[in-house]
């Protein structure tokens, strides 16, 4: 069982138990903490399609885990009966949400060590499963410490930095992956201050990032997308650090909708733009930003805030839950074996060369 949150006051994003799987339900934040007991694999998609769970490496790791949910009860079926099922059901997860190449990574990852086990019955191979889900789970968590690692040096003391959406402790099981230097960071007393784009439509930089920052003690400024720009330009940010869902093999790497307009202003006005991100959430088989199917999501999101319509009955909406950022605007990604400079087609090749990579 992994299930303890780097922080004594936020619950885990997710926790596997004798019992089953138990997700914090993400959309309820900050107001409430609930988790819940998942029982059956429809409601681990019906919840990763909700943004319930959410954030690419914890998506990962909650689909390696549904994966699990979904054999359990089917271990009294023949090996050929059951690795039948095994691949409909990793597929039918895999369904769940399009852009975050950690869903099908660790879906892959699952049905590979199913393969290579070598396991005599149904039941071993239920086994094997656990196993590697566990070993997912665990690796998450040392893959956002070894970000924390290389991206601490880049908080100075008296630093100001952005952040977009939530690439925090709660879209993975460990210390986040844009916010594990930040977490460092203050851990070791550096003086800084974060800003939080409270991140349209859906809000997961005031409800979570802030929420988890705030928590966390680390200073915190919430302010809305269309701020950002402006904050720049009062030169109150010196560094831009976000997460991503996935990164294409010349560097292109989409994330949460609104990041691409953070980027191009960190250009305009010079400041160094960071993506986060754990091999995990290397795609190095889309050779570049096209390739990437990026998830449209319901017109109601755009249309009601909290549940009230704020917008015209009927009006036309488009609802694109990611972009696309070019590699031209990056300055690097810090990944959990060291910070990726330009060219990143040549340098992703040489780290991980040897391993790493949703492939
Ligand atoms: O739609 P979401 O909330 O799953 O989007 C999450 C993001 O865009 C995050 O920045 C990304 O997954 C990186 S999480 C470490």
């Amino acid at each position: 069982m992994v299930s303890q949150s780097p922080f004594a006051a936020l619950p885990a994003t997710l926790a596997w138990q004798e019992d089953g799987l138990y997700l914090l339900d993400q959309t309820r934040l900050p107001q409430e903490i609930v988790v819940e007991r998942i029982s059956e694999v429809e409601e681990v998609w019906r919840w990763i399609h909700e943004l319930r769970v959410r954030g690419a490496p914890a998506i990962g790791v909650a689909a390696a885990y549904g994966l699990c949910v979904a054999m359990q009860p089917l271990r009294h079926l023949s090996m050929q009966d059951f690795q039948v099922q095994l691949t409909q059901q990793a597929s039918f997860l895999d369904s769940a949400r399009p852009t975050a190449v950690n869903l099908s990574w660790s879906l892959k990852r699952m049905l590979r060590a199913a393969e290579s086990s070598g396991a005599q019955d149904s039941a071993a191979l239920y086994d094997v499963l656990v196993a590697e889900a566990t070993e997912i789970h665990t690796e998450d968590q040392a893959l956002c410490a070894g970000i924390g690692t290389h991206g601490l040096s880049l908080i100075t003391p008296g630093c100001g930095v952005l952040t977009h959406c939530n690439a925090g402790a709660l879209a993975t099981t460990g210390v986040g992956t844009a916010t594990a230097p930040i977490y460092m960071a203050h851990r070791q007393g550096v003086p800084f201050r974060v800003f939080a784009d409270e991140t349209r439509p859906l809000l997961q930089g005031s409800r979570l990032t802030a929420f988890e920052l705030q928590r966390a003690g680390v200073d915190v400024t919430l302010i809305t997308d269309s701020m950002a720009a402006s904050i720049m330009a009062q030169g109150l940010v010196n560094l831009v650090i976000v997460g991503t869902d996935r990164v294409a093999a010349n560097g292109d790497f989409a994330n949460k909708i609104g990041t691409l307009s953070v980027a191009i202003a960190a250009r305009y006005f010079g400041i160094p733009f960071y993506v986060a991100c754990p091999s995990s959430t290397l795609d190095l088989l889309t050779a570049n930003g096209a390739g990437i199917v990026i998830e449209e999501r319901k017109d109601h999101e755009v249309t009601h805030v909290a549940g009230q319509p704020t917008a015209p009955v009927d009006i036309k909406v488009r609802n694109p839950a990611f972009d696309v950022t070019p590699h031209d605007l990056v300055t690097g990604f810090i990944t959990e074996r060291g910070i990726v400079q330009q060219p990143f087609d040549k340098n992703f090749a040489v780290l991980f060369a040897s391993g790493g990579g949703a492939l």
